[in-house]
């Protein structure tokens, strides 16, 4: 059983954290190789898109702490900002003593849409498609022989009448297909084109557009934590004593805010982002594919809110939750191809697409608590500052020891800037 909380481990040089990572997860220092060389050849990307010149590479950090239904986990994040993995291991640890989180998932069902339009009366039309549906599905559920062999293949049509302005009325057709561990994409895209002469042939119409909806409303991730209230308080800068009432309190202030407001629900959403895109990207998964869901379902009301809720329990414990479309599958596409993500996928010890799912929102919960904690309290910046002012001092010509000191000095001063770091370097080399 992987343990993942490693005390220490931020001190630690790359290489032991990588000895520990390899001892807590039971795994081998090869097993976790790809982290080290980056993972993809030349050779593979060439096959992977077009125009390939070379590689474009992204820090992988480990989220400790986080305990998901009971087990343990180690989470690899592919992030380039700062606190990220440092604030949702911090939280995952105050939500341990909750016991954990506890999510689930529905069906791995994905919708394709067809667009079906030159139809003459679209109610006839309508019923149609439904008189054969049967027939329809079955033509659907062949198109993936192994998919089938897993327990996947086409559930429902389902059929709706858009009126628009532009064309007029037409029908949208949507095929629900379970696609098991896989992202699903190609197979319900496949199906739809399959399906698209048999259904121009049943209505006298034409199938226009094919391809599945990032809408995956049907695919849905949940997640919940508690969090005694007392793990909440902590010692200020200045030495007050901040109580966990304080810092329930302004959490749910916080969360309030973006339930109501747009405007303040994007950036909260991207806060859970930051957490979900990381393991969405370490496993070789579709993040565009993840972030479209999001936001859409954020805005399914009609109103763009809140992905997450927070509120207090009975006996005054703090509650969160989060709840989104998860498309993301552990067979096929860059997840099978990319030795990194392969290596995620094994570090993580998942063996469902659903249980990374379910990993993958915990990390978002526990991404938008440490944000909503930070803002809610001692603001952002300062969490941000060692690891920004450090980037700075880089980005102002520091190497080597150069980069911790010029970093430091600027967070002493409280000023982060390209142009005080070129300064502070410039005094610390004349001055040697
Ligand atoms: C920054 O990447 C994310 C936050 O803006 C999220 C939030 O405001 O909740 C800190």
């Amino acid at each position: 059983m992987t343990n993942s909380r490693i005390s220490g481990f931020y001190n630690l040089t790359i290489e032991e954290r990588r000895a520990k990572l390899a001892e807590a997860a039971h795994l081998t220092p090869e097993d976790l190789l790809p982290f080290t060389t980056g993972g993809l050849s030349a050779e593979s990307a060439d096959h992977m898109v077009e125009n390939v010149i070379g590689m474009y590479s992204l820090p992988v950090g480990i989220g400790l702490n986080f305990m998901v239904n009971g087990r343990d986990v180690l989470v690899p994040f592919v992030i380039e900002e700062p606190s990220v993995v440092a604030g949702a291991s911090f939280m995952a640890k105050l939500v341990r003593a909750g016991g954990g989180f506890t999510a689930t998932t529905t069906e791995p069902l994905m919708i394709g849409q067809m667009q079906l339009i030159n139809l003459v009366n679209v109610e006839e039309a309508r019923l149609k498609i439904y008189e054969h549906k049967a027939e329809l599905l079955a033509i659907a559920d062949a198109i993936d022989p192994i998919l089938k062999k897993f327990g996947g293949g086409a559930r429902d049509l389902e059929v709706r009448v858009i009126e628009d302005s532009a064309i007029g009325a037409f029908l949208v057709i949507h095929l629900i297909y379970d696609v098991r561990d896989a992202m699903g994409a190609n197979a319900v895209n496949t199906a739809c084109e399959k399906l698209a002469p048999r259904i121009e042939a049943i209505t006298g119409g034409k199938v226009h557009l094919k391809i599945l909806s990032n809408l995956a409303d049907r695919r849905i991730a949940r997640v919940r934590c508690t969090i005694p209230v007392s793990e909440l308080g902590f010692e200020a800068e200045n030495h007050s004593q901040v109580s966990g009432e304080t810092v329930r309190d302004g959490i749910i202030a916080a969360w309030a805010f973006a339930d109501s407001d747009p405007y303040r629900a994007a950036t909260h959403n991207k806060g859970i982002m930051n957490g979900v895109d990381s393991v969405v990207i370490a496993t070789g998964n579709d993040w565009r594919a993840i972030e479209a869901g999001a936001h859409a379902y954020a805005a399914r009301s009609g109103r763009y809110t809140s992905l997450s809720t927070w509120g207090k329990d009975k006996d005054g414990n703090l509650v969160g939750t989060l709840e989104m479309p998860m498309a993301v599958g552990i067979v096929g596409g860059a997840t099978k191809v990319h030795p990194a993500a392969q290596a995620a996928v094994k570090l993580m010890n998942v063996k469902t697409a659903s249980e990374l799912a379910e990993i993958i929102v915990s990390v978002g919960l526990a991404q938008n608590m440490a944000a909503l904690r930070a803002l809610a309290t001692e603001g952002i910046q300062r969490g941000h500052m060692s690891l920004h002012a450090r980037q700075v001092a880089i980005a102002a010509g520091a190497s080597g020891e150069m980069i911790e000191k010029v970093a430091a000095q600027m967070v002493t001063e409280k000023v982060v800037r390209i142009d005080r770091a070129e300064e502070i370097l410039k005094e610390l080399k004349e001055s040697k």
